[in-house]
């Protein structure tokens, strides 16, 4: 089956010097036949438990619920005209949840940041939302300021154990309408003792099931790689977020990346869409910055978001203070930026 989300980002990128273009792949016509292996099986790139995070008592921070303003007609970040962005009203009732995997196989790139940001933003717009670490690292809990290694459970024993049920291992956060699937060190195990099972791609899917009428989002923090794990993430979602660092090496390995969606799409999960492209650590200031986010809008159009996401030591300040950015620091331009995102990620999601 052809695949026209990546058939539709066809050409190749802008070469440069020092630059190995990728190129999108054009079809994935092949891929049923493709003896090339659905997912990267040198195992997850080194992941390092983190020793910090506090824990903290899940008293609920209701955020005043801000307004969403972009001049809509003026130009935006990404030299296109924002379109308008007037948030939805807030559901009366809640789920079937639409099913969201934060994905890039580079290390680095925001993924985390921006599943515990858009998360946040989407809960403060009336929606529940369930963020699921798909990361040994456990860096979602973290930066919640939950400490992943005390919970006495985790993803990992509800995809080892068939009966387990994931409503059980639910960890209300700080902020309303936020919950989490935490995730530990345990997780890197999985990789492995998935290998041997039937169905293998599909577990994290069979786990999340009874727990998908309970919210209107589920969000999924994925690891840098394209390991087993990330295609159960791939499998088990509706649509993809690619988180990608406005930095000179950006592109690289998106080739890749969309070339592991289409295979997934192919074999696995006809229903997936790239929902966009969001452009991360972007400084105005600099020249290269600007280039490249040039290059991301001509190589994947409207496929981009609008929002852009600067570059600022408000996030870490944010992860060290274990709270989402859009209570940390409310008015930031920063929390701005995610909530113009939230808005476009229910437009996209309300027509996908
Ligand atoms: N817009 C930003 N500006 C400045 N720093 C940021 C921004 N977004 C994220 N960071 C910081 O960059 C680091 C990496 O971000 P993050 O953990 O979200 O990336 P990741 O893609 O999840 O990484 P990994 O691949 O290791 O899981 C963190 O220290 C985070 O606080
Ligand atoms: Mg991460």
């Amino acid at each position: 089956m052809s695949d026209p989300l990546v058939a539709s980002e066809a050409e190749p990128l802008p070469a440069r010097e020092a630059d190995t273009p990728d190129t999108i792949p054009s079809e994935h016509a092949a891929a049923s036949h493709d003896p090339v292996p659905l997912y990267d099986t040198g195992g997850p790139e080194q992941t390092v438990p983190s020793e910090d995070g506090a824990v903290v008592e899940p008293a609920l921070i209701e955020a005043p619920v801000p307004d969403v303003v972009v001049d809509a007609g003026s130009f935006g970040p990404t030299g296109r005209p924002w379109p308008d962005l007037t948030p939805p009203p807030a559901p009366v009732t809640h789920g079937p949840a639409m099913v969201i995997a934060l994905c890039n196989q580079k290390g680095g790139v925001g993924k985390t940041t921006t599943t515990i940001s858009l998360g946040a933003a989407l809960a403060e717009l009336g929606r529940k939302v369930l963020l699921v670490d798909f990361d040994p690292q456990g860096s979602l809990a973290v930066g919640l300021g939950i400490n992943p290694h005390e919970l006495e459970s985790s993803v990992y024993d509800v995809l080892m154990d068939r009966h387990s049920d994931i409503r059980e291992i639910v960890v209300k956060t700080a902020v309303e309408n936020l919950d989490l699937v935490p995730a530990n060190i345990d997780l890197s195990a999985a990789e492995v003792a998935l290998v041997g099972e039937v169905a293998r791609e599909m577990t994290l899917k069979r786990a999340l099931a009874p727990i998908l009428p309970d919210y209107d989002f589920v969000l999924i923090d994925c690891q840098p790689s394209l390991g087993l794990l990330t295609v159960n993430a791939l499998t088990a979602s509706d649509g993809v977020v690619i988180p990608l660092e406005c930095e000179f090496f950006a592109l690289r390995g998106v080739a890749m990346l969309t070339e592991t969606i289409g295979k997934v799409q192919d074999r696995l999960n006809p229903g997936l869409t790239i929902i966009g492209i969001l452009a991360t650590m972007f400084d105005s200031r600099t020249l290269h910055a600007r280039e490249v986010l040039d290059r991301v809008v001509d190589a994947f159009g409207e496929r981009v978001f609008y929002s852009v996401i600067a570059r600022t030591v408000r996030f870490p300040d944010a992860s060290v203070a274990g709270e989402p950015i859009t209570t940390f620091s409310s008015s930031s331009a920063g929390a701005q930026s995610y909530r113009t995102l939230a808005v476009e990620v229910l437009q996209r999601s309300s027509t996908a």
